[in-house]
């Protein structure tokens, strides 16, 4: 049966990045991958066109799709928006319908690459971190939530960071069963030290360690301590579980130490058979939107994830990610890497190695 790839290509560079990715696409479609590729409007392009960020449409279709491929959302031209209409309010919108909880960073050091980061070339070489994060709670979503005027007319701001164990769990257990095709160990982060809900989120990733993956070596750790422990000694790490909050700052940390963040994937998945959202960790960077000399690295690869996790076809997964790792062996490089290859010709590169 024919699978459906939802793209929904954003603002700024996302446009420009998720177009190497649809030739990837057709490319494998073009040697007997049965999949049908379609576009949609969203983030600030879908502000500007519709009015809002995510449309019921949009939303529909994506829930519809078999994978959803995100380019990147943003501009400074929808900051001053109010909240529900910024761009950023329709990401997390499409996170929270499609009920994609757990986000896959993987945070990898391409050898070729491994001079770029601010880490010594000992730190980083080989280095090859999974980031489970939990996507659609915690303080991101909980409620109360807003800022209120007080009597005296001061201003008072709430956010609310609640986990229920179930939100816990089904989190934990992607993590645990992810790390059972890698070294089988797994480092969970929270602030139980100070934070009820972290106290929470420790005890219920080692009570469900004991009782269903007792082969899995699960510690926890500081999310304070884990940012230092990242950039002292990042290897210590293979699967890092985490909140919402904690994961989205940490997997920045990460990101910068491979030195490329242009060419980080990402997957956002949900229970089995549902969809996922798969996007490059990069944002829709403004400052070089339009030029056409983006890395569409990322892209490509939050395709390959896309494969690998929702399309049901692992090995072009992976002779996609060879694609991109033998163009980057062979000396390709866009400008945030160094070299001079505009968007289109670093992707004419890729798709030569495919
Ligand atoms: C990310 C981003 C988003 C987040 C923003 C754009 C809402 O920083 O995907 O990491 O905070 O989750
Ligand atoms: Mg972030």
């Amino acid at each position: 049966m024919t699978k459906t790839l939802l793209l929904l290509p954003g603002d700024g560079i996302g446009p420009e990045v998720t177009a190497v990715a649809r030739r990837v696409a057709g490319r494998l479609i073009a040697g007997g991958l049965d999949l049908a590729v379609e576009e949609g409007p969203f983030g600030g392009a879908s502000i500007d066109a519709h009015g809002v960020p995510l449309t019921d449409e949009t939303l529909a279709r994506a829930k519809a799709a078999d994978a959803v491929l995100m380019g990147a959302v943003g501009g400074p031209q929808w900051a001053g928006q109010p909240y529900d209409k910024r761009p950023e309010a329709g990401l997390l919108g499409l996170r929270a319908g499609m009920n994609v909880y757990a986000n896959l960073r993987p945070a990898r050091c391409f050898s070729a690459l491994a001079d770029a980061s601010s880490l010594k070339r000992i730190h980083v070489e080989g280095l090859d971190i999974l980031f489970v994060r939990e996507l659609v709670g915690g303080v991101y979503f909980g409620t109360p939530r807003g800022i209120e005027t007080l009597p005296d007319g001061s201003r008072r701001g709430v956010n609310t960071h609640v986990y229920t164990s179930a939100e816990i769990r089904r989190v934990a257990r992607v993590a645990f069963a992810l790390a059972r095709g890698r070294t089988g160990a797994v480092c969970s982060a929270e602030k139980g030290n100070v934070m009820e809900a972290g106290l929470l989120w420790r005890e219920e990733v080692q009570a469900l360690r004991d009782a269903e993956y007792p082969d899995i070596k699960l510690s926890h750790m500081l999310a304070d301590n884990m940012a230092m422990q990242l950039v002292k000694n990042p290897r210590q790490f293979d699967v890092i579980l985490t909140d919402n909050l904690f994961g989205d700052i940490l997997s920045d940390e990460a990101a910068m130490l491979t030195g490329s963040l242009g060419m980080l994937p990402s997957a956002a998945i949900g229970d089995d058979g549902a969809p996922g959202l798969y996007e490059p960790i990069h944002g829709s960077a403004p400052d070089i939107a339009g030029r056409g000399v983006a890395n569409p690295c990322a892209a490509v690869l939050s395709l390959a994830m896309a494969l690998r996790h929702s399309l049901g076809e692992p090995a072009l997964a992976l002779r996609v990610e060879a694609a991109v790792e033998a163009a980057l062996d062979g000396g390709a490089r866009t400008a945030d890497l160094g070299g001079n290859l505009t968007t289109v010709a670093m992707g004419d590169a890729i798709l030569a190695r495919l």
